[in-house]
């Protein structure tokens, strides 16, 4: 969601008549996009900043204006508090005002007397003062379809993301997005699939869905409803659309509409990122997930009994509050009934203001790092196994990236392995879909020869 945000943000200010540039010494305006999902990102951005602090007084002894503009959901989250820790700070902007950037941009150019040229229309923005410089803080809910106001911009890329719904009211205990990002809404669907239309119409082939819960999207006027699975089938049929892919769904939300679409669609890649957090049906209660480890497991025994192929992907988070040994192996013994593709792992991390943060028993960080070092050893084991048995398979690869080396060419399978291939003439499979016969495989990479 983040990339997709600061892929927008791009977007507008391109459309506003600004050039990104390479060096950022040769900036005249830096946009940091923020997570506030676990301290650790928190703790980035301040460094970052720090940072940032020294280019502008570099920038200010040579007379050359340096405008830092601080958006995503730490600056949702620390608001005020950011422009007053960090000083030198212009611009603190939520994940739902980044539209208005362009305008908050130009209202801080230049110095002003009073504020009466930061003529912006909106009712959540505030305006700060230092040296009769404006410095803004931005950070309401707004009503508004902030997509509506943004470009899609045809930078010739063959695969987009496109958000279909912002917010979650799930209220897991330990997470901060329901806070930051707001409410679950959804988007219009017609217009998701107008959008849709036009990246495949400016050469787009693979498009991932994008939603914090995405399988929870819901969307129904006066004469029609649609549910995730819906809207699945309406993007496939797009014509030139050849890939689609979703992330993240949600364990309670998925419908046997959905599984079966995936059996169905052979444009819906066979990856499923289900994320579980737990193997302990007691932490998974702490942790309102609203399902059992029995439910997620039948969950999965469906998913594969309709799809036997498909990789399943998960995330997970170590050491919550009153996970104790047991519940710690237990989650083990989840990941080996499963048996994943990949996964992402995390130590529990309190955030403000969620409920998880008072809850006793807090997990010891010693205890923590042991339990994910465990954990991801497993995990690596599994993904090295998947990657292995791909060889002597043929995968479907678009290839997008260079690279290290200029005989290379690094693409993406429909089961989301990064494939690299060995070639005199990469320029001839860049931005292509091709059957890769794989030959070998790591932890992190396949490789592999075309298939004609
Ligand atoms: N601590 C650690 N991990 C977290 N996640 C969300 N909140 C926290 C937290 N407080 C993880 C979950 C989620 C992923 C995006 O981040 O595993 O699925
Ligand atoms: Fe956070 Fe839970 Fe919502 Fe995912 S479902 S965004 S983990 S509250």
């Amino acid at each position: 969601m983040n990339v997709y945000d600061s892929d927008k943000v791009s977007a507008l200010l391109l459309c506003s008549g600004m050039s990104k540039v390479e060096e950022l010494d040769d900036a005249d305006v830096v946009v940091l996009n923020t997570c506030h999902v676990r301290e650790k990102a928190k703790h980035k951005v301040y460094t970052e900043l720090g940072y940032l602090r020294e280019r502008k007084e570099a920038r200010f002894a040579e007379g050359k204006p340096f405008i830092i503009a601080v958006g995503g959901c730490v600056a949702q989250a620390e608001g005020a508090k950011m422009l007053e820790r960090a000083p030198f700070v212009d611009i603190v902007f939520g994940p739902h005002t980044y539209n208005e950037l362009p305008n908050m941009i130009r209202s801080v150019r230049k110095p002003t007397d009073d504020g009466d040229h930061v003529a912006l229309e909106t009712a959540h923005l505030e305006i700060f003062f230092k040296n009769k410089r404006p410095r803004l803080l931005n950070i309401g809910f707004s009503s508004e379809d902030k997509y509506k106001s943004l470009p899609f911009l045809n930078v010739e890329k063959k695969s987009a993301y496109l958000a279909i719904q912002e917010g979650c009211d799930k209220f897991c205990t330990y997470c901060v997005v329901p806070h930051t990002r707001g409410r679950e809404v959804s988007r219009d669907a017609q217009a998701i699939i107008q959008e849709a239309k036009s990246m495949a119409a400016s050469g787009v082939c693979e498009i991932t869905l994008l939603g914090q819960n995405v399988n929870s999207y819901r969307y129904e006027d006066v004469s029609e409803k649609w549910l995730f699975a819906d809207l699945i089938r309406a993007v496939c049929e797009i014509d030139g659309i050849k890939r689609v892919f979703y992330t993240s769904s949600h364990p309670v939300d998925v419908t046997l509409d959905l599984i079966k679409a995936h059996a169905e669609l052979p444009q819906l890649m066979p990856f499923w990122h289900l994320p579980v957090q737990s193997g302990s049906t007691n932490v998974l209660r702490a942790m309102n997930r609203h399902y059992s480890v029995d439910d997620y497991k039948r969950t999965v025994d469906n998913i594969r009994k309709y799809n036997p192929d498909i990789a399943m992907c998960s995330d997970f988070i170590v050491g919550f509050p009153g996970e104790d040994d047991e519940a710690f192996e237990q989650t083990l013994e989840l990941v080996r009934y499963v048996n994943y593709a990949q996964a992402f792992s995390f130590k529990y991390s309190p955030r403000p203001n969620t409920v998880a943060c008072d809850l006793p028993d807090q997990v010891d960080d010693s205890v923590k790092a042991e339990r994910l070092a465990r954990l991801q050893s497993l995990l690596r084991e599994q993904q090295t196994q998947f990657n292995t048995n791909c060889i002597g398979q043929t995968l479907s690869v678009l290839f997008q990236k260079h690279g290290k080396c200029s005989n290379q060419v690094l693409g993406k399978s429909q089961f989301m392995q990064s494939v690299v291939l060995h070639t005199p003439n990469p320029e001839m499979y860049m931005n292509s879909i091709r059957n890769v016969f794989i030959t070998g495989a790591t932890l992190s990479c396949l490789e592999g020869r075309i298939v004609n």
